[in-house]
């Protein structure tokens, strides 16, 4: 884990409200598939707490790119940042998509990415993961529009050439509807045997996804989004709720932050959302 500080390389706007800041780093950063970084425009007071944001792409050992959405004080805060700017930033943090223990019973012979809106950011690295190993991925889009769609990389998955599935809510681009519907399709038609889902999106898509998942009985990993205080387990602000039936209090929950973000679907409370605590 690395506490720096960082010099914008570039931020460019893909859509309104969307950007890819690329940060340069004096340190060469071992980073993998599904980390995560904490970070805040440098020398700012407000806010005070920095901000969660997946490693979207590694350019170089020294150069890592972040997708992100604008939404509050802290992704404005970065979204005004120009080339030369200063990010003070942590990282690497969390679990790796593909790592132990979370593949222990080995990885299936076909990887079904579900991405949806800015959850994209977290399964790009993933995607091309899996194109390098070799194993049959299918990939799941889904977006608002057309708009959100290239503002959560779009163009960047297009290139992978992997087999991609495309929704939107409102028909703009690919299919109508939600990006859970052509999966279930899928599974539906006898495509998921030896399959692993990985799924990053809005909380109510991943609670649809892994109650897919269960249904045809396929192993499910979702990354999971919290609020966070400090990213690497002393706050317990990123709690998320867990099936422990035997477990008392906080042995019920667990930190987003240094337990995951990557957890079994299976073992997530779906009902109770991270917002909820
Ligand atoms: C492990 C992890 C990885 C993430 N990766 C990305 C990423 O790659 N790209 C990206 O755009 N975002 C990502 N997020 C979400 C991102 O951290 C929040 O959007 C960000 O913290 C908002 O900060 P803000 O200061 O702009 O907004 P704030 O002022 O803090 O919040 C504005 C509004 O945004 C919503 N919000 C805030 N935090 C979250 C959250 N964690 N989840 C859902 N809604 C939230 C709330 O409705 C809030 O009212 C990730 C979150 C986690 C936990
Ligand atoms: S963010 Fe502080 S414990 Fe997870």
């Amino acid at each position: 884990m690395i506490d720096t500080i960082a010099t914008v390389e570039s931020n460019l706007e893909l859509t309104p409200g969307y950007k890819l800041l690329t940060l340069n780093f004096k340190e060469a950063i071992a980073a993998k598939a599904g980390q995560f970084a904490m970070l805040k425009a440098h020398d700012t007071f407000e806010p005070l707490l920095r901000r969660a944001l997946a490693i979207y792409r590694i350019e170089n050992s020294n150069q890592l790119s972040f997708l992100y959405q604008v939404l509050g004080r802290g992704t404005q805060m970065l979204s005004h940042l120009d080339s030369g700017g200063k990010v003070d930033i942590l990282l690497p943090l969390g679990n790796c998509w593909l790592d132990e223990p979370l593949q222990k019973t080995g990885l299936g012979s076909k990887a079904l990415v579900v991405a949806g809106g800015i959850g994209s950011a977290s399964v790009y690295l993933l995607c091309q993961e899996l194109q390098r190993r070799q194993i049959e991925t299918q990939i799941f889009f889904g977006a608002a529009n057309r708009k959100v769609a290239t503002g959560c990389g779009l163009d960047d998955f297009k290139k992978l050439a992997l087999p991609i599935t495309l929704t939107t809510d409102d028909g703009s681009l690919g299919e109508r509807g939600f990006v859970t519907a052509p999966l279930e399709k899928f599974l539906r038609e006898g495509k998921g045997e030896n399959a692993t889902i990985y799924t990053c999106g809005p909380w109510v898509m991943m609670k649809r996804v892994a109650e897919i998942a269960e249904g045809f009985a396929i192993k499910c990993l979702a990354s999971l989004e919290a609020p966070m205080g400090c990213g690497f387990g002393v706050c317990v602000g990123c709690v998320v709720a867990i099936k422990d039936a035997d477990a008392k209090s906080y042995q019920a929950y667990q930190r987003v932050c240094t337990d995951g973000s990557i957890f079994p679907a299976e073992i997530i409370r779906w009902e109770v959302t991270a917002m909820a605590h």
